[in-house]
C-alpha cells in the first residue's frame, strides 16, 4: 500500500511541465517506466506530460516508447511498457502565455482525480526553462492546482534555482508565497546518486571511519568531477552559467556538505539538512581581493578525446567567439570549524577532460611512527576513495607486507565494487528522486538556506576571480585541465590524487 506521511493510502498524479523536452525524454520517462515496472508507485497513478506543442496522444506515446527504449537502464519489457504507456497522457497547454489554461486544466485534473479511490498526491515537476519556474508556481497557486500547506501538493524544481544570489532570493520569495518549504523539492540530481547517498552510511556506519573523520587524522580531501563531454548543444545555457553555476553551486558543494557535516541527531530530512547548512555556513568565502588566489579557472580549446577531434568551447553552437565563460574550475576550500580547521579541501571539475569520473578522495595523515622502521619509510598514506561514477564503489588503500621472504611493504587496496557485489540494476538518480518526493522524503532535495549559502560562496569566487581576465582557452580538450590547477595542491606540498581503480576499468 502506498501511503502519505500520516499512513493513509495515496494515489499519484504526476504532472511534468516541459513534457516534450530533453530531460523528460532522457531521464524522467525512463525513471517513471522503471518505477512502475518495479511496482514502486501505486496502481492508481497518472503521468501527465504538459507541453506547448500540438502532439496527439498516440504520437506522444510513440515518442515516449522510443525514449524509454533508448535510455532505460535495463532494456524494456513489453508488458511493463504497455502498462506504463496506459498511464501516460500528453496535454497541450500554453502555460506561459495563457493564464486561463490553468483553470481548464484544474477542472480536467479534478475529474480524473475523482476516478481514483485513494486521495492523490499531486506532484508538479518543472522541467522547463528556469525563467518560467516562478510564473508556473504562481499560476498553480492562483488556479488552486496547489494549495499552500497541503502536504499532498508538491512541486519539484530543476536546477538552476536562480542565476545569482539576488535572483535566487527573488525566485524563492515567489515560490514560498505559494508553497511552504515542505512542499518544495529543489532538485540536485547528485543527491539521488547511489554513492552520494552512501556517504552517510560510510561515515556514520563504520567505527573505522567515524572517529577519524576530522583534522586530527585527515590530511586533505579531494573532490573531483571531470567529464569528457562538452556542452552538448547547450551552449546558450552554458554561456549564462559556466562551470560555477552549472556544477560548483550545486553538485560539488552538496558533496562537500555531506562529507564535512556533523553527525545529524537522526536521519530525518530536516536533521540532515540542518547539519549540511551549518557546514556550508562554515565554508570560508574568498576575499574580494581581485587576485585570483586559491582558484584556477579554465576553458577548453580544441583537442582530441578518445581518438576523436573535438572543437574548442568558443567553436560550440550558441557560444561567443571570445567567450570568457569558464568550463573548468579547481579551488582550495576550507571549512572553518573545530572539525576541519587546517584541512584543505581541493575541488576540481570541468568539461572535455581526459576522463569521465566523479570521485571523492580522503587522504589520511601519515603515521609518524612509520618512519622509525626503516622498512616502512616512504609508504603512501591511507586513502579512502568514494567512487561516485562510473563504476560505483569504494576503495580503501592501506599498506601491508608484500609476500615473500623479504620484509617489504606494499600498497594494497580493499575494493568494493557495487556492480559486482549487488548484481542487477541500480536505480538511476531520477528514479530515487521521484520516489522520495512521492514518499515526502525531502532529505534528497536542497533546502533554501543551503542554496543561499551556496550562492554566497559562488559569488565570493566570482568576485575574487574575474573570468574575463583569464587567458582563455587555456587547456586542450582531452587534457587534465589548465596547468594552474595542478599547482594548487602543489603550493601546499600536495598533489592531486589520480586514482585508477585497480580491478575495474573506468569507462570513458
Ligand atoms: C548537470 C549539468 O547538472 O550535471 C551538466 O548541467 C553536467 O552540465 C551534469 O554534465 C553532470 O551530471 P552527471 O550525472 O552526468 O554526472
Amino acid at each position: 500500500m502506498f501511503t502519505s506521511a500520516g499512513g493513509e493510502e495515496r494515489s499519484l498524479l504526476m504532472m511534468i511541465f516541459g513534457g516534450t523536452g530533453d530531460l523528460t525524454h532522457r531521464k524522467l520517462l525512463p525513471a517513471l517506466y522503471h518505477l512502475m515496472a518495479e511496482r514502486q508507485l501505486p496502481e492508481e497513478c497518472s503521468v501527465i506530460c504538459i507541453g506547448r506543442r500540438e502532439i496527439s496522444q498516440e504520437e506522444y506515446r510513440l515518442q515516449a516508447r522510443a525514449s524509454v527504449a533508448a535510455h532505460s537502464r535495463s532494456g524494456v519489457d513489453e508488458t511493463h511498457m504497455e502498462r506504463f504507456l496506459s498511464k501516460l497522457q500528453y496535454r497541450r497547454m500554453e502555460f506561459v502565455s495563457d493564464p486561463a489554461s490553468y483553470g481548464a486544466f484544474r477542472e480536467w485534473l479534478s475529474e480524473n482525480e475523482a476516478l481514483f479511490r485513494a486521495p492523490a498526491v499531486r506532484i508538479f515537476f518543472l522541467a522547463v526553462a528556469p525563467e518560467h519556474f516562478g510564473l508556473i508556481v504562481s499560476r498553480l497557486r492562483e488556479s488552486r492546482l496547489i494549495v499552500k500547506r497541503n502536504p499532498d501538493h508538491r512541486v519539484m524544481i530543476e536546477k538552476p534555482f536562480g542565476s545569482d544570489l539576488a535572483s535566487a532570493r527573488k525566485l524563492n520569495l515567489t515560490i514560498t508565497e505559494a508553497l511552504d518549504e515542505r512542499q518544495i523539492y529543489r532538485i540536485d540530481h547528485y543527491l539521488g546518486k547511489e554513492m552520494i547517498r552512501n556517504i552517510l552510511a560510510i561515515r556514520f556506519g563504520n567505527s573505522l571511519f567515524e572517529p577519524l573523520w576530522n583534522h586530527h587524522y585527515i590530511d586533505n580531501i579531494q573532490i573531483t568531477s571531470t567529464e569528457t563531454l562538452g556542452v552538448e548543444g547547450r551552449g546558450g545555457y552554458y554561456e549564462r552559467s559556466g562551470i560555477l553555476k552549472d556544477m560548483l553551486q550545486n553538485h560539488l558543494l552538496q558533496m562537500l556538505a555531506l562529507i564535512t557535516m556533523e553527525p545529524p541527531a537522526d536521519l530525518m530530512p530536516e536533521s540532515i539538512r540542518d547539519e549540511k547548512v551549518k557546514a556550508l555556513r562554515a565554508l570560508r568565502r574568498f576575499a574580494p581581493s581581485g587576485i585570483c588566489e586559491g582558484i584556477a579557472l579554465g576553458q577548453y580549446g580544441p583537442g582530441v578525446i578518445n581518438g576523436r577531434q573535438v572543437p574548442g568551447y568558443r567553436e560550440e553552437r550558441d557560444v561567443d567567439d571570445d567567450s570568457s565563460v569558464p568550463t573548468f574550475i579547481a579551488l582550495r576550500a576550507s571549512v572553518d570549524n573545530f572539525r576541519w580547521g587546517g584541512v584543505p579541501i581541493y575541488i576540481r571539475a570541468g568539461k572535455r577532460l581526459d576522463r569521465q569520473r566523479t570521485q571523492i578522495v580522503i587522504e589520511f595523515k601519515r603515521l609518524p611512527g612509520i618512519n622509525y622502521y626503516q622498512e616502512f619509510r616512504d609508504q603512501p598514506p591511507n586513502l579512502l576513495v568514494i567512487q561516485v561514477q562510473p563504476a560505483e564503489g569504494m576503495h580503501f588503500q592501506i599498506n601491508a607486507k608484500r609476500p615473500g621472504n623479504e620484509f617489504r611493504m606494499d600498497q594494497v587496496e580493499l575494493d568494493y565494487s557495487q556492480g559486482s557485489r549487488f548484481q542487477g540494476n541500480v536505480p538511476e538518480a531520477y528514479e530515487q528522486l521521484i520516489l522520495e518526493a512521492f514518499r515526502a522524503n525531502s532529505s534528497l532535495f536542497t533546502r533554501w538556506d543551503e542554496l543561499e549559502q551556496s550562492w554566497m560562496f559562488v559569488e565570493s569566487v566570482e568576485k575574487m576571480c574575474d573570468a574575463g581576465m583569464q587567458p582563455f582557452p587555456n587547456y586542450a580538450a582531452g587534457s587534465r585541465g589548465p596547468e594552474r590547477a595542478g599547482l594548487l595542491p602543489r603550493e601546499d606540498g600536495r598533489e592531486w590524487l589520480e586514482i585508477q581503480l585497480p580491478r575495474r576499468e573506468e569507462k570513458e
